[in-house]
This record gives structure tokens, C-alpha cells and sequence, in this order.
């Protein structure tokens, strides 16, 4: 079960798996995520559902590796099977025909769980305008499969390797002062400072926002309180209540101070795993 039907490396640090998950594929919608473990004493990663399809039974994935658990995921085959794969998890995307423009945002590695949302509203009628971005060229991924699922696409890197030299927030800026009225509504995923800039354009231009908070999880199921988010002064859990949630009434900054208070575990956990590697390559 979960076995890694394919395996592929965008770039220095993004990895894309294809996993065999017929119960996900056949119940996954746009916006919805899994968590994963790689072995028994592995630790729970959630991911976004970049793609899936129910005919053949294959969920995509998409990673980027920043710790521990995502580098030894990233260390994984074609052929080997995951601990546990669980989902779809999370409430849908609130999609349907708008009856005109919808505006779609995908910011480095949030490009991936965009591109589902982006397919869903094209399908269903709506003229999509989407932006994608990363700090260089070689971090733009999925460029095909966003062209595909997208009406018009605008690519924006920071250092002008590729398309618009700058951030996605100038495009989207430049769209809004033109077609404000056309445009029913719009997504932004990315990393959460990307996602508060969007919302402030949006803030700006009194547009409704959605944003896929990618707080820390633990047990993904409402219970431990780890991904717990401020939304309109309430508290929310991004694992049963979101991940998406209007991004007009987030606390981005409590969000992000929120995402910084492992980080010395985890730089420690993946110290050690750095460190089981290198002997465990000199051993032979
Ligand atoms: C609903 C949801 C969907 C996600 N979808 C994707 C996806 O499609 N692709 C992808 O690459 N990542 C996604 N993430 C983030 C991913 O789960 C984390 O990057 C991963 O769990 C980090 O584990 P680690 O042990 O490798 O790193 P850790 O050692 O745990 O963390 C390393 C660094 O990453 C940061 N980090 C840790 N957890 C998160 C998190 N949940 N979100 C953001 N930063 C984090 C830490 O602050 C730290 O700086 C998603 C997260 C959530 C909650
Ligand atoms: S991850 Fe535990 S409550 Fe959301």
C-alpha cells in the first residue's frame, strides 16, 4: 500500500512523488490534503494534493525539503512504500462558476496546491487568471500543467530570470487597477509572508481573498490544537476548519511567530539525520 509508483527532482530542494492511494484519489478535491509518514518511527508530514486521479489511483505530491522528515521522504524510491498516507484532509475549496474572472496565485512551492484549485474553476467555466512565481527560474514548477488549467498565465521571478522581474503581488496590482470588476475572486497560496502581501493588495482593491494557511500540524484531526490560527479574533485549526480561510481576516503575524517556535528541534532532528547518513554512506 502507498507504494511510490514515480519519483521526480525538480530542482536542488523540490521533489515530486506520485503515490498509489486509490481511497484518496477517488475522495480528493481541490484545496485538501494528506498527511503522510515515511516509516514506523517516522514524523507526520501534511501535504498538499497537487493532482490525483481516481481512474488510476495515484495521488500527486510535491515537497520541498526543508527538515528532517521531508529530507527522508526525499531519500525514498520508486517501489517503496510509505508508513501511512492518510486523506484527503481539510474542507474543499469553495469553488463553482462565478460567472466571469477568477484570479489564482502560487508563490514557490504553493504553486503546487494551487494548481488543483486553478484545473477545478476552469473546468467549471470561470476564465482563469493565473500568476505564478519564485525567486529564480529554476524554481518555477508546474509551468505546463498551470498554462493547461489556467486561461492566461503571468510569471514573476525576484531576480528576473524568468518572465516579470519582481513579486507576484506587482502583477496581481497591475491586473486589479485594471479589472477590478471583472475579477469574482481570488487565491493565494505561498509561503505566509507572500500570502499577507497578497492580502493587503487585495485589502487594498476591497477584494475577498482565500489563503491556504500551512500552520504546524500534529494529529490533523482538530484534537491537539497545534495548528490552532487566528481568523476574525477566533480561533480556528487550519487541519479541520481551513486549511483556506478568507485572508482579510487572518493574523498573518501570529501565524508566522506561531511556525518559529521548533525551530531548535527542529534544526536538531535534522542534524542527526545529516548525521546518521554520512555514516551510514561511510560504512559502506
Ligand atoms: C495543510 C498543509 C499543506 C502543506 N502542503 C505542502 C506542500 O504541498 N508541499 C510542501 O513542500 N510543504 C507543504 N506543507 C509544509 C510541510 O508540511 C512542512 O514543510 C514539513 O512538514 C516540514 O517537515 P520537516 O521535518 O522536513 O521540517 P521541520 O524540521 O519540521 O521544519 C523545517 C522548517 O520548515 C518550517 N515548517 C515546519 N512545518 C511547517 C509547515 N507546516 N508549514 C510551513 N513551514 C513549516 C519550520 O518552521 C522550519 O523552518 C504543508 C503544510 C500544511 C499544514
Ligand atoms: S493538527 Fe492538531 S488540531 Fe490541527
Amino acid at each position: 500500500m502507498y507504494k511510490i509508483l514515480k519519483k521526480q527532482k525538480w530542482s536542488d530542494t523540490i521533489y515530486s512523488n506520485w503515490i498509489e492511494a486509490p481511497f484518496v484519489a477517488k475522495a480528493a478535491q481541490p484545496g485538501q490534503f494528506i498527511i503522510l509518514i515515511t516509516n514506523q518511527k517516522g514524523e507526520r508530514i501534511p501535504l498538499t494534493i497537487a493532482d490525483s486521479n481516481a481512474k488510476e489511483g495515484w495521488v500527486q505530491i510535491v515537497y520541498q525539503v526543508v527538515g528532517a522528515s521531508t529530507l527522508e521522504l526525499s531519500l525514498m524510491n520508486e517501489g517503496d512504500s510509505l508508513y501511512a498516507f492518510v486523506g484527503p484532509l481539510g474542507i474543499p475549496s469553495e469553488v463553482e462558476n462565478f460567472g466571469g474572472k477568477v484570479l489564482i496565485i502560487g508563490g514557490g512551492i504553493g504553486i503546487a496546491p494551487i494548481h488543483p484549485i486553478a484545473k477545478k474553476l476552469k473546468e467549471l467555466g470561470n476564465y482563469v487568471v493565473s500568476i505564478i512565481g519564485a525567486r529564480t527560474k529554476d524554481l518555477i514548477i508546474m509551468e505546463d500543467k498551470m498554462r493547461e488549467a489556467s486561461n492566461e498565465l503571468h510569471i514573476a521571478t525576484d531576480d528576473g530570470t524568468y518572465g516579470q522581474k519582481g513579486f507576484v503581488t506587482n502583477i496581481m496590482d497591475d491586473i486589479l487597477k485594471k479589472e477590478s470588476e471583472a475579477i469574482k475572486d481570488i487565491w493565494a497560496i505561498g509561503p505566509p509572508i507572500m500570502m499577507k502581501m497578497c492580502t493587503r493588495v487585495a485589502n487594498e482593491h476591497n477584494k475577498q481573498i482565500w489563503v491556504s494557511l500551512n500552520s504546524i500540524m500534529v494529529d490533523g484531526t482538530g484534537m491537539c490544537g497545534a495548528c490552532r490560527v487566528s481568523v476574525g479574533g477566533k480561533t480556528k485549526f487550519a487541519c479541520v476548519d481551513g486549511p483556506e480561510f478568507r485572508g482579510n481576516l487572518v493574523n498573518f503575524d501570529e501565524m508566522m511567530l506561531r511556525q518559529k517556535q521548533y525551530c531548535d528541534q527542529e534544526r536538531e532532528a535534522l542534524m542527526l539525520l545529516e548525521e546518521k547518513i554520512r555514516r551510514q554512506a561511510s560504512n559502506g
